[in-house]
């Protein structure tokens, strides 16, 4: 025998050794820095030491070094390590081990459904102007394909001296030229990633190309260049840009694979670099859901960036419309729902008879074809009688809502067109020519068609036809997750609003966008709907804000978000939830309102938090000091003044039934730092609450000078609840002549 099979056997063993080490798995391990012998120069080396006292001495396939999977500077005092469970239970023993969380697998907020082509551009219509320049966006996302024109300097000015990031990875190059004055900075984070699932490294790619597309879009959102004449195959024709255009982009990519997989040991490698590299927003479409703050690698990541002043915008989730649904519930964060926007993408059918009709209409294709024969088929159900009629375009009726099965049989039979007469707006068709057209319209089709003698019905169809007239907009859509948080409820989350749905953005160029028929199409543009597209649009804002306010902190930034926006649609009325039939939306699920970034400039009061504020909630949430200090990083942490009642710019109260007593009452207070004119007197409202009483002491605030800081209290009484999820709503609203600062009320029992 040759020595290829010694070899083989050799390899065999060690595989079956790999194999039995599967049960091996990432930590993240909180250390307490304080307790670190003088004898080490760094951290690093420390856990190095620590670790190889606990490593299986008969483990002589990995080495000690190759353990420790990222050292954390700023985002935690630890490290994250491949460990087998006995090597875990030994370590708890160590010297300075305080505690460690699993290395929890979390997937991107990526698109809820592949209704990509769409309704909405977002407006652009705010001008960045000189707004967001020397402003830093960090985007932990697939990475980004920096050849997109979204992405060009064209007339930037010098990469702000702050920057401190190195680093532009792609292509296995340590430094490669994609990055420029617009794009600076591009760094992968797969580590973590390798050491969990080793059996699929081979698809890994180093480098920080974006192999998805997600990243590229939702940077391209935060802080695309403007380019002209972006459009989807002819829809939605327009100057593409990025919320704060003259912003600059650094790219984290932690996230993998086909289906946008990460681990959070690489997503808080992420923001640990993204910190030292200087960013000042950082923009994430991704979280946990139904996990303790302090097990939470976001929320603990996060809260390092909150106290160096980074603004965080987050994802609500793509898990709606029930309630609790919502991720990052974080406090430190800005948690963002998504809503629609006022584009819709048209199609007309002109009858023979010279009448011209509108209807919604996704076709991608180069419909050329006029004066083709139209007949009405029913409901289209009978797949048999539609091939009969195949080059003719046929007209269905919705008739007991089963319509989606008829488009399958009219795409199934190949007829040249279709006419769906229905109240239904998703029927979105790319690669097949359908309109869809309301009931009114389908009646003037129809007594065409009855009207002319022997089937000498003809038609035309067209498609590309964008209006911007949309009513009612814009609503919070169907699949943006809802509140209360559960990791916690004691905040009011989501906290805002912004355009989710139907957003053209930026797309890798090899990156197919659907197949259309036997053929791939490829677009520079594409639509992507999510609270992944609404989460980078409050980022670009933020870049906005801290551009104009160079002084304000994250929290300052989101109350100006929050208390200057939109409750009332283009009809005027309040914002719908397309998720609860078009009723009036609450703010479990609107958050505080629509994002309206002008207003947002100049608020009048904010609501300001800082450090210990949070420290006083964490407490009284009952964790215990290692659970604190494994988010704040600080061994002591003060506890003497335990609040739930965080100086945030909205409040929720739980009237839950389990108690004796059939009424209740809660107090809320409140701190509001005056931002804007120096003498002037704020009067509050209240927009009544059916069934309870909602008072505020005082219902004046006199200030006398600027960054004054005046208190006041709020007291909701009233019965407790006892249905099922009961949201009752109201606002508090303080104004002098120039501001209105608004705050919603909440009373559930969905706890
Ligand atoms: C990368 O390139 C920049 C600009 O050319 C340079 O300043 C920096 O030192 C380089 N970094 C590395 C790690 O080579
Ligand atoms: C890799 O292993 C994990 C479990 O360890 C499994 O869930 C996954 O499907 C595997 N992937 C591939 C590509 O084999
Ligand atoms: C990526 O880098 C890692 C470690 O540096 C290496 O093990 C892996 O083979 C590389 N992957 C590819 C696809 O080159
Ligand atoms: C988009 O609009 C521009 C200017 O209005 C026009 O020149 C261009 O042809 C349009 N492109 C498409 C695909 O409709
Ligand atoms: C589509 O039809 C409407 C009337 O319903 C008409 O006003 C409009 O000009 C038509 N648009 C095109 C591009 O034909
Ligand atoms: C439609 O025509 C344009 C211009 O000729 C072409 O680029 C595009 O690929 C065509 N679309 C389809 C779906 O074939
Ligand atoms: C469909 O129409 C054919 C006649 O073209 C008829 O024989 C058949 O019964 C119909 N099928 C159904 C399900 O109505
Ligand atoms: C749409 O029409 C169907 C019946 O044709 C009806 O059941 C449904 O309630 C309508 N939906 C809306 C939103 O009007
Ligand atoms: C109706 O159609 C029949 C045959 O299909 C034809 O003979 C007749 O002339 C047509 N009548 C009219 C009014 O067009
Ligand atoms: C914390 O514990 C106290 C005392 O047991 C209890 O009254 C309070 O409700 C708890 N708080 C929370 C948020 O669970
Ligand atoms: C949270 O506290 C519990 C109880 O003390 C402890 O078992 C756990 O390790 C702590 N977790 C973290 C991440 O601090
Ligand atoms: C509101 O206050 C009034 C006057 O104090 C009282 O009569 C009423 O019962 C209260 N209503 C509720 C719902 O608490």
């Amino acid at each position: 025998m040759d020595s290829r099979i010694s070899i083989c056997l050799l390899l065999c063993i060690s595989l079956q050794f790999i194999y039995t080490l599967a049960d091996s798995d990432n930590y993240i391990i909180h250390m307490d820095l304080s307790v670190m012998p003088k004898a080490f120069s760094n951290q690093h080396s420390w856990y190095e030491s620590t670790l190889s006292q606990v490593t299986t001495t008969n483990n002589m396939l990995k080495s000690t070094s190759s353990k420790i999977i990222y050292t954390y500077n700023n985002v935690m005092n630890g490290f994250s390590a491949n460990l087998s469970p006995e090597e875990h239970e030994a370590l708890k023993n160590s010297v300075g081990y305080i505690s460690s969380i699993p290395d929890l697998p979390l997937k991107l907020d990526t698109t809820h459904s592949p209704q990509f082509l769409g309704l909405n551009p977002y407006k652009g219509a705010w001008p960045a102007s000189d707004y967001g320049k020397d402003i830093i966006i960090g985007v932990i996302d697939t990475g980004v394909w920096p050849e997109s024109e979204s992405f060009n300097d064209n007339g930037m000015t010098e990469i702000p001296t702050k920057w401190k990031g190195q680093l532009c990875q792609f292509e296995n190059t340590k430094n490669s030229s994609f990055c420029n004055k617009k794009l600076i900075g591009a760094r992968f984070f797969n580590k973590g990633f390798l050491a969990k699932y080793r059996n699929i490294s081979e698809t890994i790619v180093n480098s920080t190309r974006d192999t998805e597309g997600h990243g590229t879009h939702t940077s391209a959102t935060a802080a695309g260049s403007r380019v002209d004449s972006a459009s989807f195959f002819g829809y939605a024709n327009g100057t593409a840009s990025g919320i704060a255009s003259l912003s600059r982009v650094a790219i984290y990519k932690p996230v993998w694979g086909p289906d946008a997989d990460a681990v959070s040991s690489d997503v808080i490698a992420a923001i640990d670099a993204a910190i030292s590299d200087g960013v000042d927003v950082l923009s994430m479409s991704l979280g946990y859901s139904d996990i303790p703050l302090y097990e939470d690698a976001f929320a603990i990541a996060t809260f390092a960036a909150m106290e160096k002043g980074i603004f965080v915008s987050t994802s609500a989730g793509n898990s709606g419309p029930s309630f609790k649904t919502v991720h990052n519930g974080t406090p430190w964060v800005i948690t963002v729902a998504a809503g629609t926007l006022d584009r819709e993408s048209h199609g007309n059918l002109t009858l023979g008879n010279g009448v011209s009709l509108t209807g919604f209409a996704t076709y991608l294709g180069n419909f050329s074809a006029s004066n083709l024969p139209i007949v009405f088929m029913g409901t289209c159900d009978n797949y048999t009688e539609l091939i009969k009629v195949k080059s003719k375009i046929v007209v269905c009726e919705d008739k007991d809502g089963t319509l989606s099965s008829h488009v399958y049989n009219v795409v199934e039979a190949e007829v040249v067109g279709a006419v769906f007469i229905s109240n239904a707006s998703e029927l979105l068709q790319y690669s097949f020519p359908l309109i869809t057209i309301n009931k009114k319209n389908g009646e003037i089709v129809k007594d065409y068609i009855q009207s002319s003698s022997n089937s000498s019905s003809i038609a035309k169809m067209s498609f590309k036809i964008t209006s911007f007239d949309a009513k009612p907009a814009p609503s919070v859509d169907f699949y943006s997750s809802r509140g209360p948080a559960k990791s916690c409820p004691y905040v009011l989350k989501p906290d805002i609003t912004g355009p989710g749905t139907s957003i053209l953005a930026a797309w890798p160029a090899n990156i197919p966008v659907l197949d259309f028929g036997d053929h791939k199409l490829f677009s520079k543009f594409k639509f992507l709907s999510g609270t992944s597209m609404s989460c980078p649009h409050v980022a670009g804002v933020g870049a906005l804000l801290k551009g104009a306010h160079a002084d304000w902190s994250p929290a300052a930034i989101r109350s100006a978000m929050m208390t200057t926006s939109d409750i009332l649609d283009n009809t005027k009325k309040p914002i719908k939830d397309i998720g609860k039939g078009n009723k009036v939306a609450t703010p479990l699920a609107l958050g505080a309102g629509h994002i309206n970034p002008n207003r947002a400039l100049d608020p009048g009061l904010v609501y300001d938090v800082v450090v210990q504020d949070y420290v006083n909630l964490l407490c009284a949430l009952n964790f215990t000091q290692e659970n604190i200090t494994a988010i704040t990083r600080s061994s002591t942490n003060d506890c003497s003044k335990p609040s739930l009642d965080l100086n945030y710019p909205s409040f929720i109260a739980f009237f839950n039934a389990e108690n004796s007593s059939s009424r209740t009452s809660q107090e809320f207070s409140r701190t509001v730092t005056n931002v804007g004119e120096e003498k002037t007197t704020y009067v509050a409202s209240i927009t009544p609450i059916e069934g309870f009483n909602v008072t505020v002491i005082p219902d004046k605030l006199v200030f006398s000078k600027k960054n004054e800081k005046l208190s006041y209290k709020l007291r909701i009484e009233g019965p407790r609840m006892t249905q099922e999820d009961e949201v009752a709503f109201g606002y508090l609203t303080w104004q002098n002549e120039k501001h209105v600062v608004r705050s919603p009320i909440v009373v559930t029992n969905s706890q």
